[in-house]
């Protein structure tokens, strides 16, 4: 995978194991790990609670195409934890804002979709969109792409309610698809007003809004959406809501499921575009309701809040003594530091911000001083297992590299 030739290492780290925020590789050497598979791992490598319910499910099946009874209290926990009544199955991210997308266009009888330029919402194609000049253009490096992809995606600067406006004026637009925060370019926080802006624009124009939160969920047990009161039609957590096992959920508002069942009633039944016959089996249930019953916790989530703010606030501090012209945000447990000032307002600025070899640079002395932090701009994330020695570690690690820089 081209991610595991992305890091600065000249050739990948080969890992032996992990374990909660640790990770050895097969030279014997241990790193404390802040990037935890880019999300999949936030909760730790190998959460007791899932290593526990993987070993319960492996003796009773992997695969059925059946419910187990666990299904039925994932919804539960589902509903009450994220405030949307109905809930579907994937197994990535990525499927589930594809599956996610196919709803909001069948309900609204719209075939276009709004990004925000710097997003990413895993490989699908509809979100493959860029600004380039100010002029919408298909991600530069897609492969085997023929079609425009700009005919049926708008795409406007986060944080430009004016553009947003704009772009939905038409009502052509079924569903705008946004992180809660631009995680995936160097971080973009939303400016006061943004989201209730966006919240209000949407229902003015019938368009359907979907949250990503497979990152954010760095926020709280709830999410950036429970945690600022958004009101999303359509929902998708991926990454690590089963702990590390390769599993995603999507979920609709009353609303928007009662449209599509009524949009099902006027269909032949047949292939609806939406599936993968692993989706939805006994391992993912068993080791989400794990995950959502004894990992995300509010005890967990503070102990990671309070890391975060620690880590932040000593990156700062760095940055500040050696007067970089640096910054760093944090979404909750989400930490980066940017090599530019900021904060910054939107992907285009992100894109400016981000300064790969200076970055590269930084990760490999992090890796060389046992510090192992996100490939991708400077992410760090800290887990419930992440120990404040680790946290300090990092913090003296980036001083010293930011030592060696300015020197
Ligand atoms: C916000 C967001 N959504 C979706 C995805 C896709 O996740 P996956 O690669 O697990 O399908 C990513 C991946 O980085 C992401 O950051």
């Amino acid at each position: 995978m081209h991610w595991m030739t992305d890091w600065p290492t000249p050739f990948p780290i080969v890992v032996a194991e992990a374990r909660g925020a640790r990770i050895a590789d097969i030279d014997g050497n241990r790193l404390d790990d802040f990037c935890l598979g880019d999300t999949g791992s936030m909760f730790g490598h190998s959460p007791p609670p899932v290593a526990r319910a993987i070993r319960r499910q492996a003796g009773r099946g992997l695969t059925y195409m059946l419910p187990s009874e666990d299904a039925l209290v994932l919804g539960h926990l589902l509903a009450a934890r994220f405030g949307l009544p109905f809930w579907q199955i994937a197994t990535t991210a990525t499927d589930a804002n594809r599956f996610a997308l196919r709803v909001a266009r069948a309900v609204t009888g719209r075939d276009k979709v709004l990004v925000f330029n710097g997003c990413y919402h895993g490989s699908v194609d509809e979100t493959m969109v860029r600004l380039k000049d100010g002029r919408p253009v298909n991600r530069p490096g897609l492969a085997g792409e023929f079609r425009d992809l700009t005919q049926r995606t708008k795409i406007v600067e986060f944080n430009d309610i004016g553009a947003l406006q704009a772009a939905l004026e038409d009502r052509d637009v079924a569903c705008v698809i946004t992180e809660p925060v631009l995680t995936n370019s160097c971080m973009v926080l939303p400016q006061p007003g943004f989201h209730e802006a966006l919240r209000k624009l949407t229902r003015e124009t019938g368009t359907l809004l979907l949250i990503d939160e497979t990152h954010t969920i760095s926020t709280g047990p709830g999410g950036y959406t429970k945690a600022f009161g958004l009101e999303p039609d359509l929902f998708v957590l991926g990454k690590p809501v089963a702990g590390g096992v390769p599993a995603s959920v999507w979920g609709m508002s009353e609303a928007v499921a009662s449209r599509y069942a009524a949009y099902n009633q006027t269909k032949e039944p047949g292939y609806s575009g939406m599936g993968t016959t692993l989706s939805a089996n006994p391992l993912q249930f068993a080791a989400m309701r794990a995950t959502l019953e004894e990992v995300m916790t509010e005890q967990n989530y503070a102990h990671m809040e309070r890391l975060a703010r620690k880590l932040e606030a000593g990156l700062a501090a760095v940055i500040d003594r050696f007067g970089l012209p640096w910054h760093v945000a944090r979404v909750g447990a989400r930490v980066e530091f940017i090599c530019a000032p900021g904060p910054l307002a939107n992907g285009a600025q992100a894109e400016t911000a981000h300064a790969p070899k200076l970055e590269a640079a930084i990760h490999l002395a992090l890796v060389n001083r046992g510090v192992l932090i996100a490939p991708f701009h400077n992410m760090m994330l800290i887990s419930p297992a992440t120990a404040a020695a680790q946290v300090n570690r990092l913090i003296s690690a980036f001083a010293d590299a930011a030592a060696e820089l300015t020197r």
